[in-house]
């Protein structure tokens, strides 16, 4: 770590982890400082200037504040840490912790949960830490593994069984994330540390940087402040435009019918890429899939073509209104069932009509689940839909199907009920009357008990948030209106049940993605407890809506 380049701007000085850095005084954030100037690369950029992600948490004098809202100018004479100040015996407690548990996926949200939860003094407790884990989106976990990693980094708890206490073998650990996740994954204690292999990261301090302008093209500077001013950058908002559902429900007799409305894929990374001229651009695929929502993604292509135009490295940087505006929606549908599963799926779809492989995988994967469905797409005007997120469209043939034998009135708890996936996985979920979730989930050889049991709960929060809280609002003209992290509608830690996870240990078949069978299973379960209302989301007013 040194000082900041040289600059026209007076100097402040701040210590940060321990030495002194004189930056400029100017109007750069402390995220801006931190991460751009001083090339401290465990605190991320989720969402920046939004201030609602909490990846850029640090402490200030002691106490977390979240970097990207925070101007540098105030904080003179200040002390400042990140995740790379904390004593080494603090974050290897952090890193095993969150290993043991699988309370760190991706690892894009988790050095600043760790940062917040390493603040936290005195007795834990659940709801202590899902209280300051409301500054916080984590879109992989589904909270539960996190709590149980702070309990134990925290003092709290000994380590979790079959976790810490005995040697483990990360390598199928690997294996099997990157199963559940769709591309290759690495599971250790980098990861959590915010050494994931993030494309940004890796990127030289004398790149380019190149972020969207409306429209098309891209605003190319020499800083990551300049090249957004150029592109006029204002901070998303978020709206009060109703939610809608764009695909009807077709004409019928039906017993059982759902619409869907656009839902977000909500990654936490935003896209990111960097190339040389005449090298390989570095893959947007740092430590996650993005659950299907970023195998279409133009980055690293704009950042060859970039780097070859201006002749020197160049960072291609989403904010995350540039991946709201311009990643793909899951497709809204609209469906009706008959008491024998027959019936008619529509898809919703935006941009060119679906043709050859792509749409026969889709006939295929629905027959797989739900034979008597007959799949039709129809034109929406909207964002771009796609089939490669998390088990797009057969997941909702399945959860009528699962479903169709509870068909009456009122809601049904305390019933499990089974999903089997087109790739041969099966999970069954019961919503309990306690408010607890069950799931028991087959997945082939298990490879790694750690990360099956945190990838099924990570589906399971987002099957919760699918059925009952998330959609973006899309207005008349087709324009994306929700452009926060916050009005996505993803389930806060204090909103996520508990959930118990039983996993088929005695399974000898290939191994094979499981949590896709339980986000369906889950969302099932849970449309049964909420009655089968014939909308998605079937309720309002969540904690995280809205904000
Ligand atoms: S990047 Fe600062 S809160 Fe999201
Ligand atoms: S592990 Fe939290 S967003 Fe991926």
């Amino acid at each position: 770590m040194g000082a900041a380049p040289p600059s026209a701007d007076p100097l402040i000085r701040l210590r940060v982890n321990g030495a002194d850095v004189d930056v400029p005084d100017d109007d750069v954030t402390l995220l801006e400082v931190l991460r751009e100037q001083l090339a401290l690369r465990s605190l991320k950029d989720g969402c920046s200037p939004q201030g609602q992600c909490g990846c850029c948490t640090v402490w200030v004098d002691g106490s977390p504040r979240v970097a990207c809202v925070t101007p540098a100018r105030r904080l003179a004479g200040r002390e400042v840490t990140t995740l790379e100040g904390l004593p080494e015996a603090d974050r290897a407690a952090w890193a095993d912790a969150l290993v043991a548990t699988g309370g760190s996926q991706c690892g894009f949200c988790t050095p600043g949960i760790v940062m917040r939860l390493a603040a936290l003094e005195g007795p834990v407790s659940d709801d202590r830490i899902d209280q300051s884990l409301l500054a916080h989106l984590c879109r992989c976990t589904g909270w539960q593994t996190i709590r149980e990693a702070s309990h134990v980094a925290l003092g709290a708890a000994g380590p979790p069984a079959g976790g810490a206490d005995r040697v483990r073998d990360l390598g199928p650990a690997a294996t099997r994330a990157s199963l559940e996740g769709g591309v290759p994954q690495r599971v250790g204690p980098d990861v959590v540390l915010g050494d994931a292999g993030f494309a940004d990261d890796g990127s030289p301090s004398d790149a380019l940087v190149a972020v969207p302008v409306a429209g098309s093209g891209y605003a190319v500077a020499g800083s990551l402040a300049e090249a957004r001013s150029l592109a006029g950058k204002v901070q998303g908002r978020s709206t009060t435009v109703a939610l809608g559902h764009p695909v009807e429900v077709p004409p019928g007799e039906w017993v059982l019918t759902l619409a869907t409305t656009w839902v977000e894929p909500a990654y936490v990374e935003p896209d990111a890429s960097w190339c040389a001229p005449g090298g390989e651009p570095a893959s947007p695929f740092g430590n996650g899939g993005a659950f299907g929502g970023k195998l279409g993604s133009p980055v690293a292509e704009d950042a060859r073509r970039l780097a070859e135009e201006h002749g020197r490295p160049v960072r291609v940087l989403w904010s995350r209104e540039d991946v709201v505006r311009r990643g793909p929606k899951r497709p809204p549908v609209g469906i009706g069932m008959m008491s024998d599963g027959s019936g008619v799926l529509r898809v919703g779809v935006s941009g060119d009509p679906l043709v050859g492989s792509a749409w026969d995988a889709l006939v295929a994967d629905v027959a797989a689940v739900a034979p008597g469905l007959v799949l039709e797409q129809v034109p929406v005007t909207g964002p771009a839909t796609s089939l490669a997120l998390r088990a797009a469209v057969w997941a909702e043939a399945a959860v009528l199907t699962a479903v169709l034998d509870h068909v009456g009135p009122g809601p049904v708890l305390d019933t499990p009920v089974e999903v089997a996936s087109p790739r041969g996985a099966r999970a069954t979920a019961r919503c309990r009357a306690d408010g607890s979730i069950g799931i028991e989930v087959s997945v082939g050889r298990v490879l790694d008990p750690v990360v099956v049991r945190s990838y099924a709960i990570g589906a399971a929060h987002q099957a919760l948030g699918w059925v009952g809280s998330e959609g973006i609002a899309v207005d008349a003209d087709g324009d994306v209106r929700d452009l926060t992290m916050r009005s996505f509608g993803i389930l806060q830690a204090r909103a996520m049940p508990e959930v118990d996870v039983r996993i088929d240990s005695a399974a000898t078949g290939d191994p094979v993605n499981g949590s896709d069978a339980v986000f369906a299973a889950v969302a099932a379960a849970r449309w049964l407890a909420d009655g089968l209302v014939p909308t998605w989301p079937t309720g309002r007013g969540t904690e995280s809506r809205r904000r």
